[in-house]
């Protein structure tokens, strides 16, 4: 009897040790990957993009900017100024805009003001807080360049592993960078101190099994940027691009699951491939409903985590080569059982 009890004490320190060194390693492994700096080449970027002369009277009247209007106040102040030149600041503000807003959702996490805003909180995944953008970040020397950097190859200024999701922006065109540099710069200074991100124990397991990826791992940080998005593209190089805003949330596949970083009581996000576990038997119309009106094809409610009302100003024309895109990619089964807030592993 003794003996068995031996044993049995015997295997439980044995298992508990193992367990405890299985853990220690990988929450060693965490940490070093946590701590990885980065080799990046500084981007000579110009903030406002100039505006062509050929296309500014175009792209000015496609984001219904004021530049008419000020034309007019100029007019009426009787200068006599016809043709005012577009204004290459407003313009770029525009067109940040849209990427910020409609695209890259960048206030989702730094607020609607970019004053900063406090994503999770939670003692097993730790903290994530979009840093306050107004207080002098994108002032002074070399605040470009580092805008750059953390946007694109998630990196910080100090060369050390941002937890910034860039992979969702890292094939963005130096014209872009520069859009979304002038609006946020168009933002004024907001008084708000948010905490800053911290990775919590679980999550650094998590980072350590590979499980979570830091986009600076994923990154060719050598690559060269195309100057300015390529307007020759295909149709499915177009939908590549679009889906890339859905990317931060159902995953680099596609495949749905737990949304990075997120609070842990949201629903993990919904597999967009055509596997039967995704989108397998979705028209096209039922895709475009649960775009525009947020129904799912069975007519449930979709959970308002999912952006769709950002993104229900998307034209007909980019819904179809979103969904176009999204028929072509690796069908793949859902990797996490839906529903908040105890998810399991498949
Ligand atoms: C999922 C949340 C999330 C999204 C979406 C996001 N950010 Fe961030 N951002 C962060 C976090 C967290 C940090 C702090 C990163 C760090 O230091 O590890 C950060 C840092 C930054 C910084 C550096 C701030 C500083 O204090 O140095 C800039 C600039 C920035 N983000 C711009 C953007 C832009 C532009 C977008 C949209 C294209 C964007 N972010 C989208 C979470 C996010
Ligand atoms: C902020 C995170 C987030 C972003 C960004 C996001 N989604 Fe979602 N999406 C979700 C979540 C979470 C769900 C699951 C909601 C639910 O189960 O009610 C979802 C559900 C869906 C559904 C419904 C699927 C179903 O079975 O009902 C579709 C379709 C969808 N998303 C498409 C997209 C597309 C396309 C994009 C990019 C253009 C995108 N989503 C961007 C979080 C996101």
């Amino acid at each position: 009897m003794i003996r068995m009890l031996r044993i049995v004490f015997g295997l439980t320190v044995g298992a508990a040790c193992g367990l405890g060194m299985a853990l220690g390693w990988l929450w060693w492994r965490g940490t070093s990957l946590l701590s990885a700096t980065w080799q990046v080449p500084t981007a000579q970027i110009e903030v406002p993009w100039p505006a062509p002369e050929a296309d500014a009277h175009e792209a000015s009247e496609a984001v219904h900017i004021d530049v008419a209007a000020d034309a007019m106040r100029v007019q009426d102040g009787s200068e006599g100024v016809v043709d005012e030149p577009p204004d290459a600041t407003a313009l770029a503000v525009e067109r940040g805009r849209t990427l910020a807003v409609e695209r890259l959702r960048c206030h989702a996490c730094h607020g609607e003001d970019l004053g900063g805003a406090l994503v999770a909180d939670d003692p097993a995944f730790g903290v994530l807080a979009g840093p306050n953008l107004t207080q002098g970040v994108l002032q002074g020397d070399g605040a470009m360049e580092a805008f750059e950097r953390i946007v694109r190859h998630g990196v910080r200024r100090d060369g050390t592993t941002a937890l910034m999701p860039a992979l969702d922006y890292e094939g963005l065109s130096d014209r872009e960078v520069s859009d979304l540099f002038a609006y946020a710069k168009s933002f004024p200074e907001v008084e708000r101190t948010v905490p800053l991100s911290e990775v919590g124990p679980v999550l650094r397991l998590l980072i350590g099994l590979g499980q979570y990826r830091l986009s600076a791992f994923d990154i060719d940080h050598q690559r060269t940027r195309p100057d300015v998005p390529d307007t020759h593209d295909t149709e499915l190089e177009r939908g590549r691009q679009l889906a890339s805003a859905c990317r931060g949330c159902h995953g680099h596949d596609f495949a749905g699951g737990l949304v990075p970083g997120a609070d842990p009581t949201w629903p993990t996000a919904s597999n967009l491939t055509l596997h039967p576990d995704g989108l397998a038997d979705w028209t096209h119309a039922d895709f475009a409903r649960a775009m525009r009106e947020g129904r799912s094809k069975d007519g449930r409610a979709i959970d308002p985590v999912m952006p769709w009302q950002d993104m229900s100003g998307w034209t007909d024309d980019e819904l179809q080569v979103l969904f176009a895109y999204l028929q072509t990619v690796p069908h793949k089964p859902s990797a996490m059982v839906a529903g908040p807030p105890w998810r399991t592993f498949r």
